[in-house]
């Protein structure tokens, strides 16, 4: 059997899959099992931050793979302490929840949201369901899968001062805009916002499943031991990946990011069958006229690989992608938008 009738058979057909099998790849060139390349500018949807198979990466996660592999979360190892020391530095919050996915990471933020508004207290679950009260404000600044729109830097600062003034916890979903995505390390810093958790996971382990979710000084106590777990959390091979990730995002690297999102901008601006371009950084939303499916298959037929979100074409190139491959697809959207 193919590996298509075989996924067909064996694999819960909950995903629709393009016709195409990966087989291999390097940087933001993958090849599939027919030998055709591709240039891709979806990362996995945000995941591989640096393209597929970077070098550097292998030889961390390589070194940490053959030390350590998986302890549980009954011992100290130090690849998941540096982590957290390193996101905690970073972001000027100040404890961090590890995890394996998106999912997990936000699952851990509503939980001490929820801790944080009403431990044992009846008189204040009844005050919350009288008032219709809420334990906090849950947003995502650059909305992936919602159409790639941003919020704008009035609204968040308003959200924030009312999250300050009823004493809510702001919770900022940077699963799929954090680590450089948007150009900032997470995008919650374009616009001088301090939430009070950061959740994110995707491009954090630039291939690996991870999901951290950090914590600021209201909620940093939050948790006691047994009131939260995960088996995998913080294992020293995803830690050791996302510690290569974050090392390398520093002010240049990110404002190369930028670079490359204005050529973006500056490439498909007025193109005939574009009528938007929306997002930040290396996560742009194009709305076209042409159906997006129509394009999708166009690109694939043309060697580039693009995302969906809603009715727009969706772009989350790796972050190093290299100018001359990005112009190069550019051209290829732009001519089949303009089919
Ligand atoms: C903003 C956002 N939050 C959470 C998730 C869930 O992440 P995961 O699939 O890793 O559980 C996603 C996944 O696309 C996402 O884009």
């Amino acid at each position: 059997m193919s590996i298509k009738q075989l996924d067909n058979t064996y694999v819960s057909n909950t995903y629709k899959r393009f016709p195409i099998c990966i087989k291999e790849g390097k940087g933001s060139i993958l090849k599939d099992d027919k030998g055709k390349e591709y240039i891709d500018l979806g990362s996995g949807i945000a995941v591989n931050t640096f393209g597929m198979c970077d070098e550097k990466w292998i030889e961390d996660v390589t070194n940490q793979l053959n030390k350590l592999t998986h302890t549980s979360n009954l011992y100290y190892t130090e690849p998941c302490v540096e982590l957290a020391k390193i996101l905690c530095e970073k972001t000027d919050m100040k404890k961090v929840f590890f995890s394996n996915s998106g999912a997990e990471a936000n699952e851990c933020a509503i939980k001490a949201a929820r801790k944080y508004a009403s431990p044992n207290n009846i008189e204040e679950i009844e005050n919350i369901l009288k008032n219709n009260k809420c334990a906090g404000i849950m947003i995502e600044i650059v909305q992936g899968e919602g159409g790639v729109n941003c919020l704008e830097e009035e609204y968040l600062k308003k959200l924030e001062s009312i999250a300050h003034k009823y004493d809510l916890v702001l919770i900022i979903d940077e699963v799929q805009t954090g680590n450089g995505r948007t150009g900032k390390l997470f995008s919650y810093m374009h616009s001088g916002i301090m939430p009070d958790i950061v959740t994110t996971a995707k491009g954090l382990g630039g291939g690996l499943p991870i999901g951290a979710t950090i914590l600021g000084d209201k909620v940093k106590d939050i948790y006691t031991y047994g009131d939260h777990g995960s088996t995998f959390g913080g294992n020293p091979i995803c830690c050791a990946g996302a510690i290569n990730v974050i090392k390398r995002l520093d002010a240049d690297f990110l404002k190369e990011v930028l670079k490359k999102s204005k050529i973006i901008y500056d490439t498909l601006k007025n193109t005939k069958g574009i009528t938007s371009i929306s997002g930040l950084g290396l996560m742009i939303g194009i709305e076209t006229k042409k159906d997006a499916d129509e394009i999708i298959n166009r690109c694939i037929e043309n060697g580039v690989l693009v995302l969906k979100a809603k009715n727009k074409i969706r772009l989350l190139p790796p972050l190093n992608i290299e100018k001359e491959n990005l112009i190069k697809t550019l051209e290829i959207l732009k001519k089949i938008c303009e089919e």
